[in-house]
């Protein structure tokens, strides 16, 4: 038998495929698991962990830390959190082409600098040759490749302009992007159509990349995006992630059933479609977008119907004063309408984030509940002012609030839904499932006292009960506190599938 690195005795393994779990040890060899169950002696070292549980490392499918990722690299608000693994790119914002993408980030880092790199296979290499503590895998973003090619322009693309998005995306693709996003709320991935979506992703058949979306609408409106989104995947050849699934606008609540419905006929047709979802009632996107989607405006738009109640300034880049106050909270200080308040704070703050309270409690445990889902955080990495919380506690809110205390399903079937489902989709061979021969990316965590510690009011807090992270093989995690290790790397496609 091969010289073990560690040996992780005494832990309750759960395998990630939704098995129940049992009790065994786990012998890791650099960067692999070499043996699961009864495992000899002969290692450098070995953790009693009298019985805590082990699964493989959180994979958090939707996120925003494409630049989080350069310039925090110890990624703390995840690593914290079980995560060993992010997808970035998604809602149609990606790393690449530079320019481009560097309008996203100034909106969530106004303060930083950010180095330049060429296309998909500089941002990959980038995160390789500086290693994060986890992993990155990226989605090349429809929005940002839109941008590169026709700016804002509200109309369909010319032919050279197909060629020239298609040229772009055909560049992330070899350089080994998981899939492509798209963000059709937001400037400019709403100004396309279904046809050059389709045409577009149509470059990905075969590959095993996959379309991603946020739709156009998630309020009334939800069944007709969720059957565009469809269509998109279908035509093109590609699978299909429907991002943060919900019933925004209490006009739409209930909607989700019917939407996990189409999810259903369309899964029995073959159609390669799952949904990821972060567990609150609240979203949170750019001021702007909730204002020029009809944020404020009793019909609603793609956000669905709110109220200025329910929109609260979440990070801004100099007026922390209203960080935690809601537009009508801001109204009545600036003595103004919900609306102009809202102009007002962007003529000031164009960058400035929002939490929507829109959802309904029922709706997301529906969801959640439903074999087609699989965890996504959506966390936006402002670290400083008031982010929505799920930026750090989606994944134990799951296992602790919702599995252990509602009751929702078996811890099992949680961690399914972070792992092995997630991995599967985003075609991450190799990681995901815990056996032999995985990578060793690993949680450790007690499931008695796992819980997320953030509110939206106090959100800069990471869950508790989450012991030990092994990314690669490296700890990064050791008793609850971060080692320091960057052992992450990128994820890339080609290689996930050699
Ligand atoms: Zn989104
Ligand atoms: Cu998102």
């Amino acid at each position: 038998m091969t010289h073990q690195t560690l040996v992780l005795r005494n832990a309750k393994i759960f395998d990630g495929k939704g098995n129940a779990p049992y009790e065994g040890d786990i012998g890791i060899t650099k960067d692999r698991i070499t043996s699961v169950g009864t495992v000899p002696g002969n290692s450098d070292r070995e953790i009693d962990l009298n019985g805590l549980a082990v699964a493989p490392g959180f994979i958090d499918v939707h996120t925003h830390d494409d630049f989080a990722a350069i310039l925090h690299p110890d990624m703390s608000f995840k690593a914290m959190g079980g995560v060993t693994s992010c997808v970035v790119g998604n809602c149609g914002m990606g790393a690449a082409p530079c320019p481009q993408a560097a309008l996203l980030a100034r909106a969530f880092h106004p303060h930083a600098v950010l180095p330049d790199w060429s296309g998909y296979n500089g941002y990959l290499n980038y995160i390789d040759s500086h290693s994060p503590s986890i992993n990155i895998g990226a989605l090349a973003g429809h929005g940002t490749i839109r941008m590169a090619v026709m700016g804002n322009e509200a109309r369909t693309p010319t032919a050279d302009e197909m060629g020239h998005m298609k040229k772009l995306l055909q560049e992330g693709l070899e350089a080994g992007v998981l899939g492509l996003s798209s963000g059709l709320i937001y400037d400019p991935g709403r100004h396309a159509d279904t046809d050059e979506l389709i045409e577009l992703a149509s470059i990905m058949e075969g590959t095993g990349a996959l379309y991603t979306t946020h739709m156009r609408n998630e309020g009334t409106e939800l069944l007709q995006s969720l059957e565009e989104a469809i269509q998109i995947g279908q035509s093109a050849g590609v699978g299909i992630q429907i991002s943060h699934h919900k019933a925004a606008g209490r006009k739409s609540w209930g909607l989700v059933k019917e939407s996990l419905k189409l999810i259903e006929d369309a899964q029995q047709r073959n159609i390669d479609v799952h949904a990821d979802q972060y567990p609150y009632t609240a979203g949170s996107t750019i001021l702007s977008a909730t204002i020029q989607q009809g944020g404020l405006d009793r019909e609603g738009g793609g956000l669905g119907d709110m109220d200025a109640e329910g929109i609260v300034l979440a990070s801004t880049e100099s007026h922390q004063e209203w960080e935690g106050q809601s537009i009508a909270e801001l109204a009545t200080s600036f003595g103004q309408s919900p609306q102009e308040t809202a102009e007002a704070i962007l003529a000031q703050e164009p960058g400035a984030t929002v939490v929507l309270h829109s959802m309904d409690e029922d709706d997301v445990q529906t969801v959640m509940q439903h074999p087609s889902t699989m965890i996504g955080s959506d966390g936006i990495p402002t670290l400083e002012g008031k982010p929505h919380p799920r930026l750090y506690g989606s994944f134990a809110r799951v296992l602790g609030h919702y599995s252990r205390d509602l009751g929702l399903f078996k811890l099992e079937t949680a961690i399914h839904k972070m792992t092995g489902l997630s991995a599967r989709k985003f075609g991450l061979t190799d990681r995901g499932e815990l056996h032999q021969g995985t990578f060793a990316d690993l949680v450790v965590f007690d499931q008695n006292s796992i819980v997320d510690k953030g509110t939206f009011a106090d959100p800069n807090h990471y869950p508790e009960g989450i012991h030990h992270l092994f990314v690669n093989g490296v700890q990064v995690i050791n008793e609850g506190e971060h080692t320091g290790a960057r052992s992450g790397r990128s994820l890339r496609r080609s290689l996930a599938i050699a």
